[in-house]
């Protein structure tokens, strides 16, 4: 379990520029991020790997960039407009808001399971248990009632309810309108999935733990279509698969838990639900969501929209709407995790601490950099090799202060490996590269660098 608590968390991603309040001249906008130089590289890679290894490398699966924006009656076929909401209730001594689910789980002592509960229990559970206010410590509450999470906007000039369109609160459902073209168009035979990484939104009633819940977020789904009743071993497949992506990003064994949802917790449409777990500062919570949602979004997208969306087996001589697994990961719950995972206080042999981001090289947001040992005789050699790396990597420059100061600040944004200039390098092309985790150094002909540094960083 990292020793890093929310709080430095933040204090950390701020002070290095990975995320920053939003609008925060302003005074802010609650549970906003914005992601500063740093942040936007780690996102970018964590999307990146996510991409080679879900669509680039799977022998099944495609991609796909649907519009955020999609026709109203998606959301009708979906369960979005009607079933899409959390259950919110008002203290009505101070007027705080809150999700009846959420207060009940952390005022639980033991884990406590309260998916699928009705209003009706979980009313009582609260009442019975006495489970206060967090703000103000009273018992309360107003009725229990449905709050839609779907962002509602108008679309056009009319502002008249025949114009009402929803900001997408997941990707998926853009991938099930695209299923008959992309099978046509890529001529592909069951079984094959349909990836895409893209903003949702959520008016999440109750936001917070900095990244991990907020009300504007980007998703990496996948939409994995099958004959139905092989879905089971396409779920356990893609469980596997996710976790190993996840040991790949750094992650350890010790603090990711699989957590299967048990019957009477499936939504109506599912027949095997797992979440993956990561161990957060506040406990387990959810990072990855895999679903087994049989034939659900297509069946109902084939009703309302009046299309065929059947697929003909040409094996079989049959058509039938294929079943579906669905993993579907949160960037920011996956950048949140990495972070914490990777955050290393060290004591070096001299007694001086570091901080050691300790980065997978392939997320570390600049693989290398550049410095002169002293900016009056190294630096015309420096810029060029900056010139040459930056060319291959993305890459720093940094003159300012002394050497030892200069690691501390590369190791405590994660950057993997320092080519530093010395004499050797203006005069002979050697160079050194020192290595972040073991601070050791080689030296490396300039023909060299380059290949070191492919083999060292490359995610495969
Ligand atoms: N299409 C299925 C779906 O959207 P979900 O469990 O609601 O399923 C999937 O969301 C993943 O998206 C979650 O496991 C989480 O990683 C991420 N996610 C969901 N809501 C989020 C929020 N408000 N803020 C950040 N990430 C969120």
């Amino acid at each position: 379990m990292s020793k890093f608590t929310m709080e430095d968390l933040v204090n950390y991603a701020k002070k290095w520029g990975f995320v920053y309040q939003g609008s925060e001249i302003y005074g802010g906008l609650a549970n906003t991020w914005d992601y500063g130089p740093l942040g936007v590289e780690l996102k970018k890679n964590l999307k990146t790997a996510w991409w080679k290894t879900f669509i680039q490398q799977s022998p099944y699966n495609v991609g796909l960039d649907s519009s955020i924006l999609l026709n109203p009656d998606t959301w009708k076929a979906s369960g979005h407009i009607d079933g899409f909401s959390d259950p919110l209730l008002d203290c009505k001594a101070c007027n705080t808001r809150h999700r009846a689910d959420k207060l009940i789980e952390e005022h639980a002592e033991e884990e406590i399971e309260v998916d699928g509960w009705s209003e009706e229990k979980l009313f009582e559970y609260i009442n019975q248990n006495n489970v206060v206010c967090p703000n103000c410590g009273a018992l309360n509450y107003t009725d229990i009632r449905k709050f839609n999470l779907m962002f509602k906007t108008t679309q056009g000039v009319v502002d008249d309810s025949k114009s009402d369109i929803y900001l997408r609160p997941e990707t998926a459902q853009g991938i099930f309108l695209n299923f008959k073209n992309i099978e046509r168009s890529m001529r592909l035979k069951l079984p094959f999935g349909i990836g895409q990484i893209g903003k949702s939104f959520r008016n999440e009633i109750t936001p917070g733990n900095f990244i991990f819940r907020t009300r504007e977020f980007e998703q990496m789904e996948l939409e994995f279509f099958c004959q139905p009743n092989t879905e089971l071993k396409w779920f356990d497949y893609w469980k596997k698969t996710s976790k190993e992506f996840l040991l790949k990003q750094g992650l350890s064994e010790e603090n990711l838990r699989l957590k299967d949802h048990k019957p009477e917790q499936l939504s109506h449409y599912s027949n095997a639900t797992t979440d993956i777990e990561y161990k957060f500062p506040w406990g387990f919570d959810e990072l990855w969501g895999i679903a087994s949602r049989t034939d659900y979004d297509l069946k109902q997208h084939q009703t309302l929209s009046g299309q065929t969306l059947t697929y003909h087996d040409q094996e079989t001589n049959e058509r039938y709407l294929p079943y579906v697994i669905e993993p579907s990961l949160g960037v920011e719950r996956l950048f949140l995790s990495v972070l914490l995972e990777s955050y290393k206080e060290e004591t070096l042999a001299d007694g001086e601490t570091r901080i050691n981001m300790k980065l997978p090289a392939h997320l570390a947001p600049y693989k290398v950099a550049v410095f002169p040992l002293i900016k009056k005789y190294h630096r015309e050699k420096a810029e060029e090799i900056f010139t040459f790396i930056s060319d291959f990597f993305p890459t720093t420059y940094d003159e300012s202060g002394n050497i030892g100061k200069r690691y501390r600040r590369q190791d405590a944004i994660g950057t993997p490996f320092v080519i530093t200039i010395d004499d050797d390098g203006r005069d002979n092309d050697i160079f050194t590269v020192r290595d972040r985790d073991t601070m050791e150094q080689v030296k490396l002909k300039k023909a060299d660098l380059v290949p070191y540094l492919i083999k060292k960083t490359r995610y495969q």
